[in-house]
């Protein structure tokens, strides 16, 4: 779009369901920061709004699982959530909630709106109801045997286990996850919106914009290439948006109907909300007096960053919604980021694979441009990429530190040496000095190019090249050695102007250390070309005293982050491998596969001594024989070598493993424990199994080492 008047920028409604980690921000919060202290720096008149999507399933599902109302769960990873973003210098004009009224007025306007004009279809169709909860089920609160892989806990939507999409028609043994019965089918009218109507003004939306990212525009034309079909706006649930109509009770609106007005009700929001509350830290211009031009008119450009996951939202769905209403202005660019991953996996909110924002500024204390720096240099703009502490310690040790802070420092530290901190007067430039010069001029716009372009990565590398240009120069020039004053003069004046560029083309990236060294320069707040001129700082300028804007990772910290992320590798290393043996155990013929049900984790015993410990004679044994005992489907009779001796053992594991799987397996066997008869079989001994809280059993084997049959265990 040709020079916009104003700008609206949003960045997605984040579930209320728990708290921001990194990858939320790589997605979008970063590059949506960065994006408009830029714009705010060169003095746009830009509204950014971003809040809390506070309906839906995934948050009736937190709640299930934490056992609280979803109100509960949304009214509190809310205030986490917003507490992080700010703490981290994410700054919104407004972080609001879509829970709140004036939302739910709001959202039930524009769908009354659509209802009006006669755009929703109304359609009866079968869902899965619980008789016993008597609610309608999503496919998520289904859960039963997954037909691919057998795993027992597959979702309606999808098994967790191996990956693969399902519906819940699919499931074996289907059985609500509310009430534990069979759903059972139900009629129900639902109003949806025929996109496949709408097909042709998207086509051609979506055909005028081809400068959008590949990644984006791609997954468009997929959608359309395969035909877009009516969505239900409505839901059969009792947490959302109650649907407007007289004859929707018990209906509340499709989340993804709702959450995206959610940026219009923020907006409206804003400019409602008293003036004291309004930040003006776009600059303090200013804005309109009305939230509509930001949405209405035509040379608003409205910008939307989200993940990869939110796009066939927020590029088809959402706009049809707006051509339906008509009045609005639709997304000009959706510059969506693919995935961060941690440390070589996906990262996963139910899983803990994650660095969540809110521990690290915890334990990072002050160190969020170091966050911010290493996030958007890994940025996933065009791919998928990784997030590692190894490349962090690597980024803020060779680039931050000794580049860019190695660089103001020693420039600081000989101003003030030489000159009481007064800025020396250039007395004569040498053709070098004047190229430098030249050099940093281009920055501004060079790096505005591609933060326009939404190339954050690009850019930052651009602000760090200059930082990097600024290092080489004092080294090439060594001040510190010239006996020449005059010469010295001039070229610490260079080095303190490529500083002051600096303050102000890091702003949008580093915000917190723009502020320390704007702070050491005594320069107040400026605007992006300001850094354009390459005299800002006038001879004579008295500047603070130097502080150091970044050091080395203190390896402690590293280590702490390290051993976090190793502590929850474990514990998902362990419940797989519990989850993989009681797979075997059923797919290796075991009598019953029992879909256990989740037992509560046992309580912790009383104090023991270590004599009561010690009495037990616990050994290393292997399984050299095993049969089944005759009409028992609990027992399996085994022989094994304990290295003292070779001796028959019951154990109550048939459920769980075929004899002919578990000769040769290692266990761990109490030796001196009084013999006993089962079955009309002695039994001498016990092996150890570890219970899962599912009531799974596995052996208890040695982890590492060679460990030889009679070896003792203590
Ligand atoms: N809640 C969605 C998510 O976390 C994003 C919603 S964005 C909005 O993936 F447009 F709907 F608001
Ligand atoms: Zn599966």
């Amino acid at each position: 779009m040709s020079q916009p008047k104003r700008y609206t920028v949003t960045a997605a409604l984040i579930y209320a369901n728990g708290p921001i980690h990194i990858g939320h921000l790589a997605g979008c919060y970063l590059p949506s920061d960065i994006y408009v202290r830029y714009l705010r720096l060169k003095g746009e008149d830009v509204l950014f709004v971003s809040g809390t999507d506070e309906h839906g399933v995934p948050i009736m599902i937190r709640g299930f699982m934490e056992k609280k109302s979803p109100q509960e769960v949304v009214d509190h990873y809310y205030e986490v959530i917003d507490k992080s973003f700010k703490d981290f210098g994410i700054e919104f004009d407004i972080y609001s909630r879509t829970s709140k009224p004036v939302h739910h007025q709001f959202s039930s306007e524009f769908f009354t709106t659509l209802y009006n004009k006669g755009y929703f279809t109304e359609k009866l169709t079968e869902q899965n109801y619980d008789e016993t909860a008597k609610m309608f089920l999503v496919d998520r609160f289904i859960v039963g045997t997954c037909p691919h892989c057998a795993n027992p806990k597959a979702y309606g939507d999808q098994c967790e286990k191996c990956g693969s999409d399902l519906s819940p028609d699919e499931l074996i043994n289907p059985h609500s996850a509310l009430s534990g019965t069979p759903p059972v089918k139900k009629e129900t009218t639902n109003w949806f919106l025929p996109l496949d109507q709408m097909q042709p003004q998207l086509e051609t939306y979506i055909g005028k914009h081809t400068e959008w990212k590949t990644n984006v525009g791609g997954q468009c034309r997929g959608w359309l290439k395969q035909g877009l079909h009516p969505r239900a706006m409505t839901r059969d649930l009792n947490w959302g948006v109650p649907v407007p109509l007289p004859n929707a009770q018990g209906k509340v609106m499709y989340v993804w109907f709702d959450a995206p007005i959610g940026y219009i009700t923020a907006s409206k929001e804003w400019f409602e909300q008293p003036e004291t509350r309004k930040t003006l830290s776009y600059g303090g211009r200013p804005l309109g007096n009305s939230w509509e031009p930001y949405w209405k008119d035509a040379d608003t450009k409205l910008v939307h960053f989200i993940g990869k996951d939110n796009i066939v939202f927020h590029c088809l769905i959402f706009p049809a919604m707006l051509m339906a209403h008509e009045g609005y202005v639709l997304p000009d660019s959706v510059p969506a980021n693919e995935f961060l991953n941690l440390e070589g996996d996906k990262i996963s909110t139910s899983r803990n694979w994650a660095i969540w924002l809110h521990e690290y500024l915890d334990e990072m204390p002050g160190k969020q441009d170091e966050l911010r720096y290493v996030l958007t240099a890994t940025s996933p703009e065009t791919s998928d990429s990784d997030f590692t502490w190894a490349d962090y310690e690597a980024r803020v040790n060779n680039e931050l530190t000794a580049v860019f802070s190695n660089f103001v420092h020693r420039t600081m530290v000989l101003t003030h040496k030489n000159y009481a901190g007064k800025v020396p007067a250039a007395e004569k430039y040498t053709r070098e000095d004047l190229l430098l010069l030249e050099e940093i001029a281009r920055f501004p716009s060079r790096i505005g190019a591609a933060i326009e372009n939404y190339r954050f990565r690009e850019a930052q590398q651009e602000v760090m090249a200059l930082a990097r240009l600024g290092n080489k120069y004092l080294s090439d020039n060594e001040p510190w050695k010239n006996p020449d004053p005059e010469r010295v003069k001039t070229i610490l004046n260079v080095s303190l102007q490529v500083c002051a560029s600096l303050s102000i083309l890091c702003q949008p990236f580093l915000p917190f250390t723009s502020e320390k060294l704007r702070r050491m320069l005594n320069i107040g707040a400026m605007n992006w070309n300001n850094a354009l001129s390459t005299n800002l700082l006038a001879a004579g300028h008295q500047l603070n005293e130097p502080v150091m804007l970044f050091a080395k990772v203190d390896p402690a910290l590293l280590k702490n982050q390290l051993a976090k992320l190793d502590v929850i590798r474990k514990e998902l290393e362990e419940k797989r491998k519990a989850e993989d043996a009681a797979q075997q155990a059923r797919e290796k013929g075991s009598t019953a596969a029992p879909a256990a049900a989740i037992k509560d984790i046992e309580p912790a015993k009383a104090e023991t001594t270590f004599d009561a410990f010690s009495q037990m004679d616990i050994r290393i044994g292997t399984i050299t024989a095993a049969e089944r005992v005759p009409k028992s489907d609990k027992l399996l009779k085994l022989t094994v070598d304990t290295g003292l001796d070779t001796r028959t053992v019951l154990s109550g594991i048939a459920k769980f493993f075929a004899p002919e799987n578990i000769i040769g397996q290692q266990v761990t066997i109490l030796v001196n424990l009084a013999p006993r008869k089962m079955m009309g079989v002695e039994s001498q001994g016990m092996i150890l199994m570890a219970e899962n809280s599912a009531g799974e059993l596995s052996f208890v084997v040695p982890g590492t080492g060679n460990v030889n049959n009679g070896s003792t265990v203590r």
